[in-house]
């Protein structure tokens, strides 16, 4: 079934935030952001800007009438700046004009004195001075210290992932309306409308009953919006709570980028012991998180790192600890894959370190030690692993020997032109790590012509949830879908909502769905029963009409639902699913944390021109595991897009901030972001249907995230055709690896730069 939203998003017809009518009067808002990254505010001058024409009224911390906090893990986030500035862009006032134009104008006449103090950026100076978000944590598993004595090859290094801007169509936004009673209506571009609801009833000091969440669509969230809407959304409400008047603000794209933060960029350290047969025995890697000024969702993302530090593998020595580090940058926060990409990207440098020491390709070691069933995770659950399957699906299917020996023929005659290939596996847990948010709630209406409406706590944002949602209820139903229709995300039809995230979207909220049309199904059975004059234990419906004992009868779906009204039987349900058999120990770090796991194995080829330094790539070739997919066109959609988004980060995007913490990578001109050019030649995926029972949704496993990590098969493809043309080069496991560096990599002797020098310790 295609994308419920295809028609009107082709037409230029679907509703985003910026689409909805104009109520009389709207107001229209601007931040104005800290010029510095961190210091004392002295004096704040809003007199010019007061002054002008068309700006109705500055808020500052001083308006709130609840707390200044939107902290949602920790509470450190103020939502305007009282004292201090922590980063370049922290909002310190909120101008609400008649216009846009002149309240952006406005923020440009506010003055600011601020007494500068130390600006950190680096997560690792972060660390030595003890700048840390949360406590370190710790995974173990066996014992490394004593694994290292039986290990035959140890090598040591350092791994550096940068951020990645979440670069939504749709920029940050939201729309407040007041209501009668001091109600707020609120429409906001967020993929968790209860997290706006909740942080904006603690600032304006009102119960959450009184904020309506409203969410039609994101034009994209990539995890940008699963914590960091929420800001914009309380500014506005908090102008419409003073002023009673509908307030509107919607980022312009350089404001979106300057002052949001982004995927948690990471320094991390590792250490990796084989035996004389290529085994890992030890694993150890010390990862510095750069969180930005406050907590927002880092600790969360930084115990992904943690779950998936030894990605697709086996390691039975594990030790792994990670720093969540406070820098004066804006906050980093959730960006699909959740600090498991910058936790898988260690393990593979350290494999590809070992594998060029020992002259060998990275795959060999790769493939021995591919996770097997019942093998632990260093957290302790058991892997149900389709990871060796999807491995050697992938060498037979796309004849891996042969693509190998094509590579070196082709290196063997191009002397300015470079192939490289790499395998990438990937093992994600699917889940949110923090068990109480594996809950979701599901409201389904039957109306009395057979119509049928389903609300849920999913959110839109492009990932085609709202397609599976209706793909639920019309098979529970077997009617045509065009007779469901999802409707809006609401705070008042569904409450208590877990953001749209953790990939979990769908399954959490389809299972709600489920429920909700078995037990509408349960109540109507009797009813065609009696009028068939059969017992209930024969009745079907089946493809819009009732069978029973097997054969079709006269009795429709639009008959029995009117019959089941005029008898007074409620044709509406709301229900509630949360994931079984899941828990975490936090005090071992130990438990089942994920429902399942999803695997996959992606095969990259690039072409590299040796002249200039820029590159190509040829085809990723995946076999993935999808359980059994329930929509193989909306699900091939989220593997391409991730692949994409995830060579985006490992080659081009850099995101550059300078030492006084501003960014200077702010716009579409010196952020680079891949085109449809730079998109991989072919995009070959291949279905792997597994048949093990799994806790999806129709079996249909999570597809949101998982392939974004396929994209660091990019780095290291590109990393082996630099040693093709230059075998002494090598090349810092340091991500994006941008044409610049590729062509420094090309004709350098030694190791590029690299944050510090690279020890490689063979043993003995
Ligand atoms: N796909 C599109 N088109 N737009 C998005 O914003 N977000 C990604 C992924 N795919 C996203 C997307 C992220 S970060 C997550 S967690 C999942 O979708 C969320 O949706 P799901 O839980 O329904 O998979
Ligand atoms: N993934 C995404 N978002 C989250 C998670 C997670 O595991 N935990 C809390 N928010
Ligand atoms: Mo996705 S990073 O869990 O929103």
């Amino acid at each position: 079934m295609k994308n419920i939203d295809s028609y009107t998003h082709v037409r230029g017809e679907s509703i985003y935030l910026d689409d909805i009518p104009l109520q009389q009067g709207t107001l229209f808002g601007a931040a104005f952001g800290s010029p510095h990254a961190h210091g004392k505010i002295l004096h704040l001058d809003l007199s010019a800007a007061e002054k002008m024409e068309g700006v109705v009224r500055i808020f500052t911390h001083k308006d709130i009438p609840g707390r200044n906090q939107i902290g949602g893990i920790v509470p450190d986030e103020p939502l305007l700046a009282e004292d201090e500035v922590h980063f370049v862009g922290m909002p310190v006032a909120f101008v609400v004009a008649t216009s846009a134009d002149i309240a952006y104008a406005a923020t440009k006449k506010i003055k600011i004195d601020i007494d500068p103090l130390h600006i950190i950026t680096d997560p690792r100076e972060a660390r030595e001075k003890n700048e840390l978000i949360v406590p370190p944590r710790t995974f173990r598993l066996g014992d490394v210290d004593s694994a290292w004595a039986q290990s035959e090859y140890i090598f040591e290094g350092i791994a550096e992932t940068n951020g990645q801007e979440h670069l939504y169509i749709e920029t940050q936004g939201a729309y407040t309306i007041p209501l009668e009673n001091n109600f707020i209506k609120i429409y906001s571009s967020t993929q968790g409308p209860t997290a706006v609801q909740r942080h904006m009833a603690v600032v304006l000091g009102i119960p959450m009953h009184q904020l309506e969440v409203d969410v039609t669509r994101l034009g994209g969230g990539f995890g940008g919006k699963e914590d960091q809407a929420t800001l914009w959304a309380i500014l506005c409400a908090l102008a419409t709570f003073h002023l009673k008047k509908p307030v509107k603000y919607s980022l312009h794209r350089m404001e979106d980028m300057m002052m949001t933060g982004k995927r948690n960029p990471y320094s991390s350290d590792f250490k990796i012991g084989l035996s004389k047969d290529l085994k890992i025995l030890a694993y150890e890697a010390t990862f510095h998180q750069n969180a930005g000024a406050t907590a927002d969702l880092s600790p969360a993302v930084l115990e992904r790192t943690l779950f998936h530090c030894t990605n697709s593998y086996f390691v039975p020595n594990v030790k792994a600890t990670a720093y969540s580090c406070r820098t004066n940058l804006p906050s980093n926060t959730a960006f699909r894959g959740f600090g498991g990409p910058q936790g898988m990207f260690v393990i593979e440098s350290a494999i590809a370190k070992a594998a060029d020491h020992l002259g060998i390709p990275a795959s060999e070691i790769q493939q021995k030690n591919l996770l097997r069933n019942g093998d632990e995770f260093p957290y302790g659950q058991k892997a149900e692993s389709e990871a060796n399957e999807c491995w050697q699906e992938a060498v037979e299917m796309y004849e891996v020997e042969k693509l190998k020996a094509e590579i070196e023929k082709f290196n063997s005659e191009n002397k300015l032109s470079k192939k490289g290939l790499a395998f990438m596996p990937i093992c994600f847990g699917i889940s949110f790590t923090k068990i109480l948010m594996n809950q979701a709630r599901a409201l389904v209406h039957v109306y009395t012509d057979g119509s049928v409406g389903v609300s849920t706590g999913a959110v839109e944002m492009g990932q085609g949830v709202n397609t599976k949602m209706l793909q639920v209820a019309a098979t529970i139903f077997s009617i045509d879908p065009s007779k469901v229709k999802v409707h809006t995300t609401n705070t008042f039809r569904i409450s208590n909502t877990s953001p749209s995230a953790a990939s979990s979207t769908a399954d959490l909220n389809g299972k709600a769905v489920q429920i909700a049309c078995n037990t509408i199904v349960e109540r109507l059975k009797p009813v065609a029963a009696e009028i068939l004059k059969v017992s209930d234990s024969v009745i079907e419906l089946r493809d819009g009409f009732v069978w029973s004992d097997g054969t079709k009868t006269d009795l429709t779906w639009e008959q029995l639902v009117l019959s089941a009204y005029i008898k007074r039987i409620n044709l509406s349900e709301h229900a509630h699913y949360a994931t079984p058999g899941i828990g975490f120990d936090a005090s071992v770090e130990k438990g089942h944390p994920f429902a399942y796991h999803v695997y996959g194995t992606a095969i990259t080829t690039v072409t590299l021109d040796c002249l200039r330094g820029i590159y190509e790539f040829d085809a990723v070739k995946v076999v993935h595991d999808f359980g059994t997919t329930m929509n193989p066109i909306v699900d091939r959609g989220q593997m391409e897009g991730g692949i994409v988004q995830g060579i985006g980060w490992m080659t081009m995007e850099e995101i550059i901030y300078d030492k006084e913490g501003r960014l200077r990578s702010n716009a579409l001109s010196t952020y680079k972001v891949p085109d449809i050019y730079s998109v991989p030649k072919e995009i070959d995926i291949h279905f792997l249907e597994t048949k093990n029972d799994n806790l999806a949704i129709f079996r249909s496993k999570a597809v949101g995230e998982p392939p974004l990590m396929y994209g660091i098969g990019a780095f290291f493809a590109l990393r082996n055709a630099i040693k093709a043309f230059n075998p002494s080069a090598d090349p810092a496991f340091s991500a994006p690896m941008t044409p610049e560096k590729v062509l420094m990599s090309l004709y350098s002797k030694t190791a590029t730069p690299s944050p510090k020098p690279q020890l490689i310790k063979e043993h003995e």
